[in-house]
């Protein structure tokens, strides 16, 4: 999809020539002298036109209106919302017909902010999304390009560059998420990694499985040992910000395909298991959004990919394991991988002398029971993180929802053969997940994301949702305008949490 951003009065828009023409219409319309205005005025009057967010209303060949096509919709409050499902609504219809070009006013709603053009340009990007890569022929979606019209262009251009670089992450995430397991190896996860490695400010660099050896990722390599497809480690550097500047970490699980290995799972479903690295696609996601937005921050990305795979190689229940913290690992259930190569990732993390470490996993099944598919779960002890991070997903409609670390849900990981074991009881399961993994986070800012519930939609709408792009990339945004002392806050408060953890270690 092609965006265009274009200031037009509303008098102009009527005589724009395009194949469609998408009017947002807010509750409380007054109307208008232009053709369009008096065209939704008349709508309203007559009771056709509801406006309740997404209510439509098709016209074909409108006199006083160039465009051949216009569909009236309603934008509600047009709150950043309203103003998604209204646009995803219109842009919905105009998949089937002939469009190509199609103009997607904004000029009828009050207060426009660069939040609302990003709400429109996001929505015409999912509404016209179709995974193409594995299809012999591809359904051609005609709708090629989108013109956004707004009154005044310079307070809302920034949100439409936002916007554009989220649309082009999103894409990424979703392209690479949607194959299937055989189109998506760790080697062709590092691949698209490297391809990003050529863009302005972005450094790829991939170590496989003899470097993982030696460096030590014992907890990473148990769970590669089962498959015939070598693991790869992708670390990603994105240099926008001063050299000594320390980085923002984000760690993306990267399991291609998820069996479960000897623990293995039901057949049902497991084909879903592919989507088992949404969080390494998200991560490849934000890179490909902040090598076109080129903010001042530093970024690492880091990628541990594998699969889970049952064999006679596999590693077994029971089996120990020493993760790269010198910390051994009882692996009870070999189905709890991911905590096991996000392990290793978190204590490599801590070599960049991290400002701060975000790891995003579709983790546990528990999170989908707890939370659904609305809200990522968040988990953080370090309270300036959280926030900052539940902020973004407000401000992107990316949501998430805070979840405890009380050490009381860590009891069930004690085991007598080891340090810890990956899995307790099946209560609770996101958050002695995320004990789990706190356990290598102590020395550094640290939050974790489940996105095992948000990450995919399951059924006839199966495919990746591009999440939680939106949120990683508000969060790093805001913290290129975060005040000195609100990073600084961020520092002492991990410098409480490592004096904390070191006297529960005592
Ligand atoms: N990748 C899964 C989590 C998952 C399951 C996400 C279903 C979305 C839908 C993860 O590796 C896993 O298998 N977790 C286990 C953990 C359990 C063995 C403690 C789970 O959630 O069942
Ligand atoms: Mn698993
Ligand atoms: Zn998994």
């Amino acid at each position: 999809m092609d965006f265009e951003l274009k200031t037009l009065n509303r008098a102009l828009v009527c005589t724009e020539k395009a194949d469609a023409l998408i009017v947002l219409v807010p509750e409380g319309f007054a109307g208008g002298g232009d053709a369009l205005s008096a065209l939704a005025a008349l709508a309203i009057k007559s009771g056709d036109l509801e406006l309740k967010p997404g209510k439509l209303l098709s016209a074909y060949r409108t006199p006083g209106i160039a465009a051949a096509r216009v569909v009236l919709v309603g934008a509600g409050d047009a709150s950043e919302k309203n103003i998604r499902t209204a646009v995803h609504a219109a842009t919905g219809v105009l998949k089937s017909g002939n469009a190509q070009r199609a103009l997607v006013c904004l000029n009828l709603l009050p207060a426009l902010m660069p939040g609302s053009v990003r709400a429109a340009v996001m929505a015409c990007a999912e509404a016209t999304y179709a995974y193409t890569t594995t299809k012999s022929k591809p359904a051609a979606v005609k709708l090629q390009q989108a013109v956004v019209v707004v009154d005044g262009l310079v307070e809302v251009q920034s949100g439409f560059d936002k916007a554009i670089a989220l649309a082009k992450g999103m894409d990424l995430a979703k392209e690479w998420a949607n194959r299937p397991a055989n189109h998506a190896t760790p080697t062709l996860l590092a691949d698209a990694a490297k391809e990003l490695g050529k863009l302005r400010r972005i450094k790829t660099e991939v170590l496989g499985p003899k470097e993982i050896e030696k460096l030590g990722m014992g907890a990473f390599l148990s769970v590669a040992q089962g498959s015939a497809e070598p693991l790869r480690f992708i670390v990603l550097r994105y240099e926008g910000a001063a050299r000594g500047e320390a980085p923002v970490v984000l760690i993306g699980k990267g399991i291609t395909f998820d069996t479960g290995g000897i623990s293995i799972k039901p057949a049902a479903d497991m084909d879903e298991m592919k989507f088992d690295m949404c969080g390494a696609a998200s991560v490849l996601g934000v890179f490909r959004a902040l090598a076109e937005l080129q903010p001042v921050i530093n970024v690492v990305g880091l990628i541990p990919a594998c699969e889970n795979m049952p064999g006679d190689r596999a590693v077994k229940p029971g089996d120990v394991v020493t993760s790269l913290s010198g910390q051994t690992i009882e692996i009870l259930n070999t189905d709890a991988e991911g905590r096991l190569v996000l392990c290793d990732a978190l204590t490599y993390a801590a070599s960049f002398k991290p400002r701060a470490v975000v790891d995003i996993a579709t983790l546990t099944g528990a999170c989908v029971v707890a939370l659904g598919g609305v809200r990522s779960g968040l988990f953080s002890s370090n309270e300036a993180l959280a926030e900052s991070l539940a902020r973004a997903g407000e401000s992107s409609q990316d949501l998430c929802w805070r979840m405890p670390l009380d050490d009381d849900y860590a009891e069930g990981l004690k085991t007598n053969f080891a340090d810890v074991a990956n899995v307790a009881g099946r209560a609770g399961g996101a958050v002695t997940a995320a004990k789990f993994l706190q356990r290598f986070a102590a020395d550094f800012a640290w939050a974790h994301l489940d996105i095992a519930g948000t990450a995919w939609k399951s059924g006839q709408a199966k495919g990746a949702t591009g999440r939680p792009v939106p949120l990683l990339l508000d969060f790093l945004l805001a913290q290129v305008n975060a005040a000195p002392d609100e990073k600084a806050s961020v520092k002492s408060k991990a410098a409480k949490t490592r004096a904390a953890v070191a006297k529960t270690r005592a």
